[in-house]
């Protein structure tokens, strides 16, 4: 993909299936990679593909400003930031104010954070590109996932005003909404609620008209797009990679 040689491209949630998938695709197109994520980084997983780790909340500002100038400082001025990281909590009207305090912090705030103090990184690059992960989700209602799909919708709300704000400095501002991908993530929940991780395979892949969940990699490719000069039209946008689960 064009433009990525030696660009310094900063991963949230860079320790998780979609963020580590995409680190690795943007390395191997030539990027100078960091992943930031809450937890810390025991496998080794950033030295695998020669990335920086920041071990960050992405909800604490304070932490969040040092951060960036440490990067800046360490690597160099970011050119791409691709917000995966995200708090989990799905819950219906029962859901209280600890609830939304903490989901909305991460998805929302803690996307906002990071775009508050990479964006002066990139107009002084002269331009750059973010991604913003949202979902499905981020598009229709599901049983008991409010929270977590109120925060989704919010994602597409901020890479459009974003868009429009940052355009005059050449940043880009997309969103990259996954259908239902087959991560650890996936496995390891059907096992915490006693579930045929088979058996919900084929369920969620039936939601799809490709009859399958989506690869990490497909994703990775797709976000790779979004930050290179390939998609340089590009902003304001919603890319799905979502197997045709929207267009059911
Ligand atoms: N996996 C899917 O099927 C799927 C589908 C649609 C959308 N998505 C979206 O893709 C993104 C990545 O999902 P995933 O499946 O890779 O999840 P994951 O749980 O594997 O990874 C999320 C990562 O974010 C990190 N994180 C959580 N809170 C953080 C914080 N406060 N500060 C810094 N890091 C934090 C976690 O430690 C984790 O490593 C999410 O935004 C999710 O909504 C995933």
């Amino acid at each position: 993909m064009k433009g990525l040689t030696n660009k310094i491209a900063v991963i949230t949630g860079g320790l998780g299936d979609l963020g580590y998938a995409t680190a690795q695709r943007l390395h191997e197109e030539g990027c100078r990679v960091v992943l930031v994520d809450l937890q810390p980084d025991m496998e080794g997983k950033a030295g695998l593909i020669h990335a920086h780790f920041v071990q960050l909340d992405i909800s604490n500002e304070a932490a969040v400003e040092k951060a960036c100038e440490g990067i800046a400082a360490q690597v160099g001025n970011v050119h791409i930031l691709v917000n995966t990281a995200a708090c989990f909590i799905f819950k219906g009207v029962e859901a209280t104010a600890a609830d939304w305090a903490t989901i909305n912090a991460v998805n929302i705030g803690g996307t906002s954070l990071m775009a508050k103090y990479i964006v002066p990184q990139m107009r002084s690059n002269g331009g750059g590109s973010i991604i913003n992960f949202s979902s499905v989700s981020g598009f229709v209602g599901q049983s008991n996932f409010a929270t977590y799909n109120a925060t989704k919708f919010a994602i597409r709300g901020l890479t459009k005003c974003w868009a429009q704000d940052l355009a005059p400095d050449g940043i880009r501002v997309n969103t990259l909404c996954p259908g239902y991908i087959y991560t650890q993530a996936f496995i390891n929940s059907c096992e915490k609620l006693g579930l045929d991780v088979e058996e919900e395979n084929k369920r969620a892949a039936a939601m799809h008209l490709l009859n399958r969940q989506g690869r990490v990699e497909e994703v990775a490719a797709a976000a790779a797009f979004l930050a290179s000069d390939d998609a340089s039209f590009i902003t304001g946008s919603d890319l799905l990679v979502d197997g045709g689960y929207l267009a059911k």
